[in-house]
């Protein structure tokens, strides 16, 4: 649940789409909140819907909201995926787990996150690959999705949504893969040669 600087981009992206407008927005896999809680400062007029499937982060996020007083717009819910938000979203932020589960030893970097904080089962892109499908029917006409994938945002409106979920294997970088210096692929830069 570390947050990563790509998270920073990941952030500005979205802010960049709802400047001083009122929008409802998912943060899913909230974390420690660093995504919503940003957002929020950076975009005064939107609502946040943090989600989580972990009690700590939930916790963690309330505590994080409150201390950066803004409390009364991210709202934390615990919950699979965009389940426990209401109505209908003009933005869904995510930076899910998506590492395949059987490649943990090569990440010993990540030994200190929970488990499911950056795991996830079969190719590691189940919870991304359902989080793009749901999306499809929650967001708003105009809506769009913005993600964070080893050390890419990826914007898309909820017509490329189904391209997206296609091209999703095609982000990641194909194993075998050298092994990651500390952060890499979460967000540091990769050391020399690595595949990006
Ligand atoms: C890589 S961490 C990212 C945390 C935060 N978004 C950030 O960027 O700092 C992924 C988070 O997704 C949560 N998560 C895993 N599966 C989930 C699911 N099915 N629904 C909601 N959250 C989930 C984990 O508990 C973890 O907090």
């Amino acid at each position: 649940m570390t947050p990563r600087p790509t998270s920073e981009h990941l952030v500005s992206a979205a802010a960049e789409r709802i400047r001083d407008r009122p929008a409802w927005v998912a943060d899913v896999g909230t974390g420690s909140g660093a995504i919503a809680v940003s957002l929020a400062l950076a975009a005064p007029k939107a609502e946040i819907w943090a989600t989580d499937v972990s009690a700590t982060a939930v916790l963690l996020v309330r505590a994080n909201a409150h201390r950066f007083g803004v409390r009364d717009r991210v709202r934390v819910v615990r919950g699979d995926l965009l389940a426990p938000v209401p109505g209908q979203l003009d933005l869904i932020v995510a930076n899910l787990p998506y590492l395949p589960r059987h490649d943990r030893d090569r990440y010993p970097v990540l030994g200190a996150e929970p488990e499911g904080g950056a795991f996830a089962a079969g190719d590691g892109l189940g919870l991304y690959r359902r989080l793009l499908r749901s999306a499809e029917d929650r967001l708003s006409a105009s809506g769009a999705v913005v993600i964070q994938l080893h050390r890419r945002v990826v914007v898309a409106e909820r017509d490329e949504l189904p391209a997206l979920r296609a091209r999703l294997a095609e982000l990641v970088p194909v194993p075998p893969q050298p092994p990651p210096e500390l952060g890499w692929p979460c967000g540091e830069p990769a050391p020399q040669g690595a595949v990006a």
